[in-house]
């Protein structure tokens, strides 16, 4: 395999990592997170999160060069997330790729880090196809995306309306008193519970709600009714049992989400699907998605679960990606932007 040399840094949340890629290969991909640190809180703390970047960003850097069994002075391109994330977090990173960029004399690219989930994938198997509808589900987004060209050209054709479905999962394991992150510990629990026992609302699938939101979202819904059924469960003097409710919320939560990207994948006449973000490790997910899927002669790739979380190996393939398109470098006097749009692949 050949290709730029791309070293990618990533700091949006609670993940510090660096990750190495040739052309489409992964050489390296070093992951320190602070999510220990977070989780009596419940969720991310910002200023928690930025000191973590601060300690761990040369730390992981050194193990991502020895991992890839690279010197710095080979690397020809840095990659680094500009956004969306939290700014304090944002900010460790690109200050740590403008060094590194400026040090070595090499172009700097400040990429999105929602297209970075999307563009994981190569890593697993190959060039994207071209169109291709991105299913991108993480802890602060929840969108569908039509991806004609990944360095360029990329249109959001649904949304979350509230919830991001990530943030969904993390509100029912706090609910259930299951801790942070919710999602890991929910697809754990759901594995021995039964997905029929408790019948929740999907957000946004009545006739009146797909005139107006045919490829959007809603979660918070499904969160209150969730809400509703544990106080009841209490206030009768009965059990909660936790596998049940957590395998027929993730069923409402993967059922909504499979159909309406099946859905879009046949409004749009695109013949193949991608998962991204920490949600795409969903193990009820994956499952339904291939069914539905398949029974729609739709091609679904899936990056394998330990990629589909926040990394730095993202963020190089992305930019292994825009390096070989020729796209202009970024400048070395770009600021990070939490509120990044997901059109923009470069800043
Ligand atoms: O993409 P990501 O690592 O960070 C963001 O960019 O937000 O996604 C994190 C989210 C969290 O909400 C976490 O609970 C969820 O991904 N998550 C999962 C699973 N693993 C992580 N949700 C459901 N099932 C999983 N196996
Ligand atoms: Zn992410």
């Amino acid at each position: 395999m050949s290709g730029p040399l791309v070293l990618g840094i990533e700091s949006s949340c609670d993940e510090t990592s660096v990750g190495i890629v040739r052309g489409n290969e992964l050489l390296a991909n070093e992951v320190a997170s602070s999510v220990a640190a977070h989780a009596r809180f419940g969720g991310v703390v910002p200023e928690v999160a930025s000191r973590a970047h601060l300690e761990a960003m040369t730390p992981t850097l050194t193990r991502a060069l020895a991992t890839a069994d690279i010197d710095l002075a080979q690397v020809d391109a840095i990659a680094v997330t500009a956004g969306p994330g939290l700014m304090g977090s944002l900010v460790v990173g690109l200050a740590s790729a403008k060094a590194l960029a400026s040090a070595l004399g090499k172009p700097l690219y400040g990429l999105n880090h929602l297209v970075g989930h999307v563009a994981v994938d190569i890593l697993d198997h190959g060039p994207l196809p071209e169109p291709v509808l991105a299913l991108l589900v993480s802890g602060g987004h929840t969108q569908l995306l039509l991806v004609r060209d990944i360095t360029g050209d990329i249109v959001e054709v649904g949304t979350t309306i509230d919830d991001a479905a990530g943030e969904a999962y993390d509100k029912v394991a706090r609910l259930l008193g299951l801790g942070y992150p919710g999602g890991p510990v929910i697809d754990q629990h759901a594995q021995t519970g039964n997905p029929r026992a408790i019948t929740f609302p999907r957000g946004l699938t009545a006739r009146h709600d797909l005139e107006r939101h045919r490829f959007d979202y809603s979660f918070s819904g499904l969160k209150t009714a969730v809400a509703r059924y544990v106080e009841q469960r209490e206030l009768d003097g009965e059990p909660v049992d936790v596998p049940d409710v957590s395998a027929s919320f993730q069923e409402a939560v993967a059922d909504v989400l499979t159909a309406k990207s099946v859905d879009a994948a046949q409004h749009f006449g695109v013949q193949h699907l991608v998962l991204g973000g920490g949600v795409a490790a969903n193990s009820r997910l994956r499952t339904l998605m291939a069914e539905r899927a398949a029974a729609a002669r739709i091609e679904l790739r899936r990056p394998r679960p330990g990629l589909c979380t926040d990394n730095g190996a993202m963020i190089a393939v992305l930019g292994a990606q825009v390096v070989r398109a020729g796209r202009p470098p970024s400048s070395l006097t770009i600021s990070a932007d939490s509120g990044m749009p997901v059109e923009q692949v470069l800043a």
